[in-house]
């Protein structure tokens, strides 16, 4: 199971910098009992481990969707960024490039930005294509202005666009009538569940499901995390004590360049949830090992101790990669010993400047420990959400953006 290290956060480690035994204490009952209270009416995210039967039925309808060339997911925040973390952790990172790979090329469309529609569009055949739409309220307007650019070309392109599109929506809104109009073909998101939160549904599993994951161990490695209950509550309460004590960014920095888009993810899931009533929110920053020792480190190292770092690592052995380059001081390494050695390193060193950080030790990235990586980490922000006192399923502050974009295009 994922274990979370915390031994450089005590006062042991890095002195007055560091929470007090007692204290963490404290704070692991406020987090259990939190969790206890969590259980007595689960949210939705907490339902979404133990629907297997729900996963089968989705592998089996994902299995006749497999013919096509392309899978395009229109979807933004919630509806997206799952997905992303998903396919960057279980496929091969150059999977749209190679011809043994175990579905459609992806494609995720979670933007606005023409250009990138365009070239998308340049880039496939519609009539090779699945077009996989992706919103709970089936009105959100990024999502919808891809559907309807690429809609038009498929109508214009097949009679038989029905065949190319695949709704998954809640059961209001413009898209489910839509659906239902045209008789297509759709997938719920199930009501109690919020985007950020929807990753286990069928939002994350189907596209997943298309492409060759192994959804059905996502869950597996989900439903055993509720049992691992240590992880999420210490979790939380570290990054509650050290925002109350003056550290409000959360660095998230993975040593693994497919969990990357999981830091993404974190990112939207903690400060959506967290960023509330103009006093609470740890700001989550993303960063990449190794590749941030060489942009980000100086500043974890020696800026503001404004900072908490949450480093993940995996314990795999392989590829280990081996370098024979006599005389070099790499010679009879691999490029994994230098990996790790790095992130070692890295703890050390801000260890040793009095630096409080923790670590997430993943034992292999696949689905089973990607699915409980993902459960884990919502359920640390919700309890944390409770001991912050807010409710980490609402963002009441992306209306007014939003409302105020639709004036600005004369339709509010
Ligand atoms: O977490 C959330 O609820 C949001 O980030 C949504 O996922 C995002 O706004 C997209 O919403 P929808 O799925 O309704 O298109």
């Amino acid at each position: 199971m994922i274990n979370l290290n915390y031994e450089n956060t005590l006062v042991s480690a890095v002195g007055s910098e560091g929470i007090s035994p007692e204290k963490l204490e404290s704070l692991k009952k406020d987090g259990f009992r939190i969790l206890e209270e969590l259980k007595e009416d689960p949210p939705g995210f907490m339902q979404l481990p133990l629907r297997f039967e729900e996963a089968r039925d989705i592998s089996a309808r994902a299995a006749s969707l497999k013919g096509f060339k392309n899978l395009v997911v229109l979807g933004i925040g919630g509806s997206a960024l799952g997905n992303i973390t998903l396919h960057q952790a279980l496929n091969d990172p150059y999977y749209n490039l190679r011809s043994d790979r175990p579905g459609p090329r992806l494609f995720v469309l979670d933007n606005s930005d023409p250009a990138w529609t365009e070239s998308l569009a340049r880039l496939i055949d519609v009539k090779e294509t699945l077009f996989n739409v992706i919103t709970k309220s089936g009105s959100t307007a990024e999502t919808l202005a891809n559907f309807f650019f690429f809609l038009e070309k498929l109508k214009k392109e097949t009679p038989d666009w029905k065949e190319h599109i695949v709704i998954t929506t809640g059961e209001k809104g413009f898209l489910r009538e839509f659906a239902d109009e045209n008789s297509l073909r759709t997938f719920p998101v199930p009501e109690p569940v919020g985007g950020r939160y929807s990753v286990l549904s069928e939002v994350g599993l189907l596209p997943a499901a298309i492409c060759g994951i192994d959804i059905l161990k996502l869950l597996e490695g989900a439903s055993d995390a509720m049992e691992n209950e240590h992880v999420p509550v210490i979790y939380a309460a570290l990054q509650y004590y050290y925002y109350k004590k003056g550290k409000n960014i959360n660095v998230f920095m993975p040593y693994s360049k497919r969990l990357e888009s999981a830091a993404d993810w974190f990112r939207q899931l903690w400060a959506e949830s967290l960023g509330k009533n103009e006093k609470t929110g740890p700001t989550p920053v993303k960063a990449l090992g190794a590749t941030d020792q060489h942009s980000q480190m100086q500043l974890y190292m020696e800026g503001p101790r404004d900072k908490i770092i949450t480093f993940l690592t995996v314990n795999e052995t392989e590829p280990e990669l081996r370098i024979d380059y006599g005389g070099h001081f790499l010679s009879g390494k691999s490029i994994r010993d230098l990996f790790n050695a790095e992130s070692r390193g890295s703890m050390q060193a801000l260890t040793e400047a009095s630096r409080p950080n923790m670590c997430l030790e993943i034992p292999e990235v696949n689905a089973y420990h990607t699915g409980e990586l993902i459960y884990q980490l919502e359920a640390a922000c919700v309890i944390a959400g409770r001991m912050f006192g807010v409710d980490p399923f609402d963002q009441p502050g992306v209306e007014l953006g939003k409302k105020l974009a639709y004036q600005i295009l004369g339709t509010e």
